[in-house]
């Protein structure tokens, strides 16, 4: 369950926005921020909290690539398949992921870091091939490079981790 505090923040977003469906992608992002994905528990707060019905909420969670209905990792790694990308060595991108992660696309590592999934455009094609971690955005990106993402993006994890666990 949600804190109270963060209901009543979720409320007012969405008794400010013009419809109930325009606060729905916010509501969802920070669901999956609370719990790490978005859980059936998850939906049917979200539900309550847009006033929509849990399968509306299912079908705007299923619809957004970036709203995640299973358990994924600490960092999701989405390396774009659409066609500028494609077209200058994603594919490849993608291989070399799955080589040094030790993990299919669509799949977690065993220790619970990384996920790896494809997407569609994320509108940095004048960065082909590019790649979206969390907020940020990589590109152009070579199989070469992937080794220096990883190791920065572990580092970065390692030093969020160690603030969460110092506060
Ligand atoms: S096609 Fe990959 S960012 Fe647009």
């Amino acid at each position: 369950m949600i804190p109270l505090a963060l209901n009543i923040e979720l409320q007012q977003r969405v008794a400010a926005a013009v419809t109930h469906r325009e606060a729905a992608l916010d509501v969802l992002k920070e669901l999956q921020r609370h719990y790490g994905w978005l859980t059936d528990q998850a939906v049917k707060e979200a539900a309550d909290i847009l006033e929509l019905s849990p399968l509306q909420v299912e079908e705007l969670a299923t619809f957004y690539e970036m709203i995640f209905r299973r358990p994924v990792g600490q960092q999701v790694i989405h390396v774009c398949d659409s066609i500028s990308c494609w077209s200058t060595g994603g594919e490849s991108l993608l291989k070399q992921f799955e080589k040094l992660l030790g993990i299919q696309v669509g799949d977690t590592t065993a220790d619970g870091v990384f996920t790896l999934l494809p997407c569609s455009c994320l509108g940095n094609c004048g960065n082909a091939p590019a790649v979206m971690v969390g907020e940020r955005q990589f590109g152009p990106l070579l199989p070469q490079g992937v080794a220096a993402l990883l190791d920065e993006l572990r580092e970065s994890h390692q030093h969020t981790d160690h603030n969460e666990t110092v506060r």
